[in-house]
């Protein structure tokens, strides 16, 4: 059977007045239904370009999409309107996605209004379900969201991504904005419904901590290329790529007595704009070599572990027999 997603080449590029910015730069990937590919990175390295993009709320600048099998890199009207109803987006900042003047329950109905395919009563029917659905009591029916608190506008985001029963959704820092006894309310109810809806999911955040948690795959984003992925317990477990290692050793160990070295990142996030052709890390990796400013590659360095480094088996001492799939 085909992936759900598959993800060929992508590439997303924005003309600026200092030249061409590679917010998007050949990422490629697939993903199943029923699945979470967390994706990880620091601030402005591509992911929510590459989500708006796979959502074709902007247009791709080369690359292909296929969604169920089919190429949908260039859809009609018709196709993408039958697409935005497959796919969904929740976004980190409920208080800027959602309108001020409308109440829970038109947020929630908006979707379904738009969609033209409910009557009035099929519609406050559905919209009490879904409320029910993400946990919000029917007495939040007419009140507004600023009224409510951040885990609250959340589930109004979560059941307005639901709306039209989506098959696939991309997770754009859902929790990132809210309390840390929340979050975890939040991520608990995105997996209920992940199970119960066998919804697929793109998970993007900049905390690791979360990522690990919900993913069963992750892609580790450094400007605007994957420089690693992997399943999520092999990449916590076997972090091969230098980046990778710098932002997880970067992430606080719960255990007292835990050891973990922390790795400097020496230097600045170089620029995205006209990169040169090399490793895109090399201004602040400690192992840096002549060598690595040459065109880097996704290899498989162990089965279904991909790394783009060429110094990867040296730095991890890994021997080319290691190779290749089980
Ligand atoms: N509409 C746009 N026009 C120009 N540059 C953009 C635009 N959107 C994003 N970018 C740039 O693309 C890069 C990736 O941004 P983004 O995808 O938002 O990163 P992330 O979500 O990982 O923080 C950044 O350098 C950002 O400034
Ligand atoms: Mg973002």
């Amino acid at each position: 059977m085909a992936p759900l997603l598959e993800v060929q080449h992508l590439k997303k590029y924005f003309k600026t007045p200092r030249g061409m910015l590679h917010a998007v730069d050949d990422v490629s990937f697939t993903l199943d239904a029923g699945k979470t590919l967390g994706v990880v990175g620091e601030s402005g390295c591509g992911k929510s370009t590459l989500g708006r993009t796979i959502l074709h709320l902007t247009d791709a600048t080369d690359g292909k999409i296929l969604f169920e099998g089919r190429d949908i890199t260039y859809p009609t009207r018709r196709e993408l309107s039958q697409l935005r109803q497959n796919m969904q987006i929740i976004f980190q900042d409920p208080y800027s996605s959602l309108n001020p003047r409308m109440s829970v329950s038109e947020t929630i109905m908006e979707p379904l209004k738009l969609s033209k395919k409910y009557s009035k009563a099929e519609m406050i029917e559905r919209t009490k379900e879904l409320m029910a659905t993400v946990g919000l009591a029917e007495r939040f029916w007419n009140i507004y969201p600023h009224e409510l608190d951040g885990g609250r506008r959340q589930r109004i985001g979560i059941a307005r991504a639901l709306a039209l029963g989506p098959k696939f959704i991309v997770c754009d820092e859902p929790v990132s904005a809210l309390d840390v006894s929340i979050q975890a309310q939040i991520l608990n109810l995105m997996l209920d419904l992940q199970e119960e809806r066998n919804l697929t999911y793109i998970f993007i955040t900049h905390d690791l901590s979360v990522v690990k948690y919900i993913s069963d795959e992750i892609m580790v984003m450094y400007l605007g290329q994957v420089v690693e992925k992997a399943p999520s317990h092999e990449l916590f477990r076997n972090t091969l790529h230098p980046y990778s290692k710098a932002l997880l050793s970067a992430i606080p160990i719960p255990k007292v007595d835990a050891q973990r070295e922390l790795i400097p990142m020496k230097g600045e996030v170089t620029s995205p704009i006209n990169p040169r052709p090399g490793c895109r890390f090399t201004a602040r990796c400690p192992y840096v070599e002549e060598k690595c400013h040459e065109p880097q590659v996704l290899e498989e360095i162990m089965p279904n572990h991909f790394v783009s480094c060429c110094r990867c088996r040296e730095i991890n001492e890994i021997s080319e027999t290691v190779k290749g799939r089980n």
